[in-house]
């Protein structure tokens, strides 16, 4: 089965019990200044899973792009990934854990769907604690199922919980699903750790917030959340061992392998379409190279990549071969990205052009040394751009072990890494909705309108970011403005701030939303049924602005303050960036 038939069947399956296809949000949270990147399905539904209303309902399903950093160390192995693809569906306060078990194994076994032997399936459960009792019900749920006891284990929070570690928030127990992909028969009893036993798909029974206290809730609304990774599935459909035999990979790996005149190591081949893909993906969604955050990691992947494909012998020009490829594996699924596949091709070759400067110099001052130690790795860092993962391995190939907390604190120390940046990965916290914040979300809608009137209609917004501290936000438009149009923009803004318009969400139907001229993030895709915030003239009824947004925003402009515009760059061919504050 290829990717695009799983994608489909899976969300024609859940279309057919009455779910409502949701688009993927973009891998960088939009307004969520306190996580990285989307590392769930469920991440852009946090505010839902808590108990605002989703403008399609209470049923529904998606798949949405991934990108996780905390295995990094595995990438290379038959299954961690750091972009993936999930698979998901979800119940916000309406079924619960029989529709959601029975649907997930009607749609693993039967034939009309990915037609799987229930013989070799295994099944894992909250076996419970202090905080939560035993997943009895899911269990019994299994048994009616005809999954046999020998196959349902239980375990701890460690395997079987899903939700906010160490932070606040819905979570709680859920029911693992795992497919034998061993050669020989599936053994009667399962054993978890068996890694020939590989987990597809995971039911999630959000039933718990955790307070401040660390007290474990019950949810008024009771929640479901599933994750079926996509190139596993694939690789549990087709009788791979290996993610790396999908369609996803698989013409990369041919590409990159044609280009090394048959001399290459594979481990690393590997390497490189993950990172790549994570690359791409980034790039789209408009994160730039740079020593901080998300930059950083993109930096990090890449300069692994541009590594490697040197120490092979690839010639250059396999960056641009790459990600042609793969804009062919994803081009009518994420269309989206043949808008930008120039731009990405040139982002990326710069900042390669910019590493592999030094590149060279760096490994002949690396050959020298005798004994690396973290602080030397670090400045290897600083003076040569060289990644941690990259010292850590040109180390080992000399025998030594370089200590990663060293490196890191020497790190901290001269980058001064934001919180977010060194917690790496989304730990189910929630956007900032400080009154700040949510001021300067209402004033970055403003800015948005202000700069299309003043610049023009090519003006679309490409990313933001926003902090208690100031709005980020890029979007397109060829040169440098000019201080006469800076002045213009926020001239426009204060006075709309002054006439105190009125700020207003309204669900609406796409065509709608369109009608009424909503602008959203340039290229991105939205569902059926939106939310859309205007701001407008009660008395009469001009419209300033009317935007995609899921809010939340103040009720009237009046409250905004000040707007003044900090700074105004390039981030990037054809991309500006304003930060702009409230006062
Ligand atoms: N949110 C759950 C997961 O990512 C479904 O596994």
């Amino acid at each position: 089965m290829t990717s695009q038939e799983l994608r489909q069947k899976f969300l024609n399956f859940f279309e057919s019990k009455d779910h409502k296809i949701i688009p993927s949000a973009p891998l960088v949270p939009a307004n969520d200044p306190t996580v990285l990147f989307t590392t769930a399905g469920m991440h852009p539904l946090v505010p839902y899973l808590l108990g605002e209303l989703h403008p399609q309902g209470k049923r529904l399903v998606s798949v949405q792009k991934c990108l996780r950093t905390g295995d990094i160390e595995e990438v290379g192995d038959n299954t961690h990934l750091t972009f993936f693809e999930m698979l998901g569906n979800w119940s916000l306060g309406d079924y619960w854990k029989n529709e959601a078990i029975t649907w997930s194994y009607e749609f693993l076994t039967d034939k009309k769907w990915l037609g799987l032997s229930s013989d070799k399936l295994a099944i894992t459960c909250f076996a419970g604690d202090a905080d939560a009792p035993q997943d009895s019900d899911s269990f019994k749920i299994w048994q009616k199922l005809g999954i046999k006891t020998e196959r349902i284990a239980f375990l701890g929070k460690e395997d079987n919980w899903w939700g906010p570690a160490g932070q606040t928030g819905p979570c709680g127990p859920d029911t693992e699903i795992f497919y034998w992909i061993g050669e020989e028969t599936a053994p009667k009893v399962f054993d978890p750790k068996d890694r020939r036993w590989f987990e597809i798909w995971n039911n999630v029974f959000m039933e718990y917030n955790k307070t401040n206290e660390g007290k474990y809730e019950p949810l008024k609304n009771k929640n479901v959340d599933t994750g079926m990774g996509l190139e596993r599935t694939l690789v549990a459909l087709n009788g791979f061992s290996s993610v790396y035999e999908t369609d996803l990979f698989k013409p990369l790996l041919d590409y990159l392998i044609s280009q090394t005149n048959f001399k290459y190591d594979l481990y690393k081949i590997k390497i490189i379409t993950d990172h790549m893909r994570a690359v791409y993906f980034m790039v789209a969604d408009g994160v730039q190279p740079s020593n901080k955050d998300r930059g950083y990691i993109l930096r990090r992947l890449l300069r692994r990549a541009v590594v490697y494909a040197r120490q092979m012998d690839i010639p250059a020009s396999w960056i641009t071969g790459l990600l042609q490829k793969l804009q062919i594996v994803f081009n009518n699924v994420y269309p989206e990205l043949n808008l930008q596949s120039e731009l990405i091709i040139k982002v990326v070759n710069e900042e390669t052009q910019k590493f592999i400067l030094t590149l060279d110099r760096g490994l002949k001052e690396f050959a020298k040394l005798n004994k690396i130690d973290g602080q030397i790795a670090f400045n290897l860092y600083q003076t040569y751009g060289f990644p941690w993962e990259l010292s850590r391995e040109l180390a080992k190939d000399k025998g030594q072990i370089i200590n990663k907390d060293e490196f890191e604190k020497e790190f901290k120390k001269h980058q001064e890494l934001s919180r977010t940046a060194s917690a790496g990965v989304f730990k189910g916290g929630l956007a900032d909705h400080t009154d700040r914040v949510v001021r300067l979300h209402t004033a970055t809608h403003l800015m948005n309108a202000a700069l299309r009137q003043v610049l023009g209609d090519h003006v679309w917004q490409k990313g933001s970011n926003i902090t208690a501290e100031r709005t980020r936000f890029d979007f397109t438009h060829p040169e440098k403005m000019t201080e006469e149009q800076k002045s213009k923009v926020e001239e426009l803004v204060n006075k709309w701030i002054d006439r105190d318009l009125q700020v207003k969400r309204e669900v609406l139907s796409l065509e709608e939303a369109r009608k009424l001229k909503a602008i959203g993030v340039f290229g991105e895709k939205y569902a059926d049924i939106v939310s859309v915030y205007k701001v407008f003239d009660p008395e009469t009824g001009e419209v300033i602005s009317c935007e995609f947004c899921g809010g939340p925003h103040v009720e009237h402009t009046g409250v905004l303050g000040h707007f003044k515009i900090l700074k105004e760059e390039a981030v990037a061919a054809g991309i500006r960036r304003i930060k702009a504050v409230v006062e």
